[in-house]
């Protein structure tokens, strides 16, 4: 589908409608910022559904490559805001289904879809296994992430047609792309890949929302305002006992070594090299600090920079952290510096219908 039909479909759709709450309580500027807003918390406070951010949503809706009369199923009802915008695109000869695990977000976004007139259906169930009523779909968009790809998208899904969801690197961690896979016969193959994140698709209504990895702060606190002064977080602070996290933050927390990269490198781009590129169990994070922590935990080494680039390292520690770094470094640039859309992604399903998925960069 072409921008200006994207376009023209967030200019029809009234965002309003679908987060009145937000608009009569914080005003129509708010609802059009750029921005998510989380419309439902569970009982820990953690989100549990939202608005996601318009500008990403175009982005995706632009890579599900709509067509009117295309049958769409969303899982992730949320709103019903996509939902409505993917019904506007497909038009009268199309169809959409959401499918929606909590029934009372379901019934709202039914509501508020019933103001815009949209034809769009939602439905209540464990989007996990899609919705096979309505199968075979021209298209299936995830609005959660998943550290799999279900069985069942592939299965209910035209082949020729497209999957789009994010997916989750490392089972239990926060980082994901947002990749869109072509179905060819048993396979399912990348069309392009955006940076972007989701929250979790649930198990059950009620069910916690994911735990996010384990994370070590410090702030100081000048005249009631907090700053922060170093956070790291991350798959690595697992295999840390308490006393070496602590360490570790203390070592952040040190003067660093600073080591010019003589390069701007864009921090969404390496931060997902890196993110899939670095041992798991040496990875510490957290937008918009990345970088590796040495083997025993007695060194650190983290990207740093200005706002849109890492210019610079800086090393903390026994030097095994920032020796890893700048070798990781390396092979990005000799790789020809690749960003998410330079991603290949491909996924197949063994006999037990569980799904492996293969990442390797254009290099
Ligand atoms: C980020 S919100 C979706 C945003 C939505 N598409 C919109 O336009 O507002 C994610 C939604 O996925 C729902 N969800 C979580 N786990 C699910 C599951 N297993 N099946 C179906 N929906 C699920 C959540 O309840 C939440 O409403």
């Amino acid at each position: 589908m072409s921008v200006p039909a994207i376009r023209r479909a967030f200019l029809a759709v009234p965002r309003e409608r679908f987060l009145s709450d937000v608009a009569a309580r914080e005003g129509l500027p708010r609802v059009y910022q750029d921005q998510a807003i989380v419309t439902v918390f569970d009982e820990r406070g953690a989100p549990a559904s939202s608005s996601s951010q318009p500008s990403l949503m175009a982005s995706m809706l632009e890579r599900l490559e709509l067509r009117p009369g295309h049958r769409v199923l969303e899982i992730g009802a949320g709103t019903g805001y996509n939902a409505a915008l993917l019904a506007r695109i497909v038009g009268a000869r199309g169809e959409v289904i959401s499918v929606e695990l909590d029934p009372a977000t379901a019934r709202r976004a039914r509501s508020a879809l019933a103001t815009v007139k949209s034809a769009a259906s939602v439905v209540v169930g464990d989007g996990r296994d899609g919705w096979a009523r309505g199968a075979p779909y021209d298209r299936i968009v995830v609005t959660a992430s998943s550290p799999t790809v279900q069985f069942a998208w592939h299965d209910q899904l035209a082949d020729g047609g497209l999957l789009e969801l994010p997916l989750v690197l490392h089972r239990g961690d926060q980082a994901q792309v947002i990749v869109t896979l072509r179905k060819d016969a048993d396979v399912l193959r990348s069309t392009a890949v955006l940076g972007g994140g989701f929250m979790a698709l649930r198990d059950a209504p009620g069910a916690p929302v994911p735990s996010p990895p384990p994370s070590v702060a410090a702030h100081e606190r000048v005249d009631g305002d907090f700053r922060s002064l170093a956070q790291l977080s991350g798959a690595a602070l697992r295999g840390l006992s308490r006393t070496r996290r602590r360490q570790l933050l203390a070592l952040a927390l040190s003067e660093p070594r600073r080591r010019a990269l003589g390069l701007r490198a864009p921090l969404p781009d390496l931060m997902l090299y890196l993110t899939i590129q670095a041992p798991r169990d040496r990875l510490v994070g957290g937008w918009p600090a990345i970088g590796v922590i040495s083997a025993d935990g007695d060194g650190l080494a983290l990207l740093a920079g200005g706002p849109k680039a890492f210019t610079r390292i800086e090393a903390f520690g026994d030097g095994d952290a920032e020796r890893l770094l700048i070798e990781l470094i390396e092979t990005w640039k000799h790789c020809g510096r690749p960003a998410a859309d330079d991603l290949q992604v491909t996924v197949d399903f063994d006999r037990t219908q569980r799904s492996a998925v293969r990442m390797i960069w254009d290099c």
